[in-house]
């Protein structure tokens, strides 16, 4: 199918997380089936400055492709500096985040405060559409607070700017995480957009994705924790959307998973980093499974690579049979960039 420029297997996305969609991730979730994938955001100003810590994050490597990396800002010259420096790394699109709630940048103009000033944002979605070859697409939430919930004339105002696509998080500057995601606001927004629109919030089951993709009719969906929890819902969702049946994943499915996820964190980063990362995800997959709660307190003690990772095998291994899925409607990680 066709998802603005870009041909894509199907419309499953993993959503732009900070502190967890980097490359080792991206590429496993691409092996997983998420059929584009967004770095988290990172800081045009940090760009400008050429911080050596900035750079690492705007790595990636082939397999990720359809890659887009984002950047957040409030300075129209570095938003398009960063655009160009985005295009000369090979990135298929670059991706503004124009929903983060966090105060030090909103304060600033940047996130979600970009919406507040559609002037403004005119003029600077212009200038990073006009710096570049490559696509532009924006990331926003449905407004800043109940009172303003402008993302129908936010997407006029993009879609007259040339930006690709619009991401919707269904929720307000306002409430961050805080109650559920607003769909039939979405599909509002869809309806009246000229340009393709991906839907955003709360998809925590393959099932949910697919309903929600076909009932407000947007172009394609992005997911985030639900992906956290349930690293195979891409790929159950591909298949429910084309009526085929899928399979619970069993422990090999995750002791395969793991492996394949050691090696990449192993390959990008010195052993630390490695651990800190893996730490992370463990708790994240083992969340709501039996016994998760003392798995959780062992990874989080174990000092040294190989012990974690038989650990987790074990954990896996006895654990994945014994779980129901009711977990996955539970509130998860209520915090975030967008
Ligand atoms: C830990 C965390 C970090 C996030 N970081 C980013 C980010 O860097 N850029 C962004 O656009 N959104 C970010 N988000 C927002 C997600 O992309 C997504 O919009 C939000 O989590 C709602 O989708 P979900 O219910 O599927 O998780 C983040 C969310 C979380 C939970």
């Amino acid at each position: 199918m066709k998802l603005g420029p870009f041909e894509v297997e199907h419309p499953f996305i993993l959503a732009p997380m900070a502190g967890i969609t980097n490359s080792p991730f991206r590429r496993l979730m691409r092996r997983m089936n998420s059929s584009v994938v967004i770095s988290e955001l990172v800081s045009a100003t940090g760009i400008e400055y050429m911080g050596q810590k900035t750079l690492d994050l705007l790595r990636f490597h082939p397999e990720e492709r359809t890659i887009g990396l984002q950047i957040f800002g409030d300075d129209p010259a570095h938003l398009v500096k960063a655009c160009q420096l985005v295009e000369k790394l090979g990135a298929d699109f670059v991706d503004l985040n124009m929903g983060c709630p966090v105060p030090k940048v909103v304060k600033r103009g940047g996130g979600a405060a970009m919406c507040r000033d559609l002037p403004a944002l005119s003029k600077t979605l212009r200038l990073m559409v006009d710096s570049v070859k490559i696509p532009v697409t924006i990331k926003i939430r449905t407004g800043w607070d109940s009172e303003t919930r402008n993302a129908v004339e936010v997407s006029r105002v993009a879609a007259d700017a040339g930006i690709a696509w619009v991401a919707i998080h269904g929720r307000t500057r306002a409430q961050a995480y805080a109650g559920d995601a607003d769909w039939e606001f979405i599909g509002n927004v869809k309806a009246k957009s000229t340009i393709p629109v991906i839907g955003n919030g709360d998809l925590t089951t393959p099932e949910k994705a697919v309903e929600r993709y076909r009932t407000y009719g947007v172009d394609a969906v992005l997911i985030g924790r639900g992906a956290l929890r349930n690293p195979f819902i891409f790929d159950q969702a591909a298949k429910v959307l084309n009526g085929q049946p899928y399979r619970i994943p069993e422990a090999s499915d995750y002791l395969e998973m793991l492996d394949a996820q050691r090696k990449l964190l192993e390959e990008t980063y010195l052993d630390r980093g490695s651990m800190v990362h893996a730490r992370k995800f463990l708790a994240w997959y083992s969340a709501g499974f039996p016994g998760s709660g003392e798995f959780r307190k062992k990874v989080f003690t174990i000092p040294e690579g190989p012990e974690l990772w038989s650990e987790a095998t074990r954990f896996f291994e006895e654990s994945v049979a014994k779980r129901d899925n009711q977990y996955l409607q539970e509130d998860f990680l209520m915090g975030g960039h967008g």
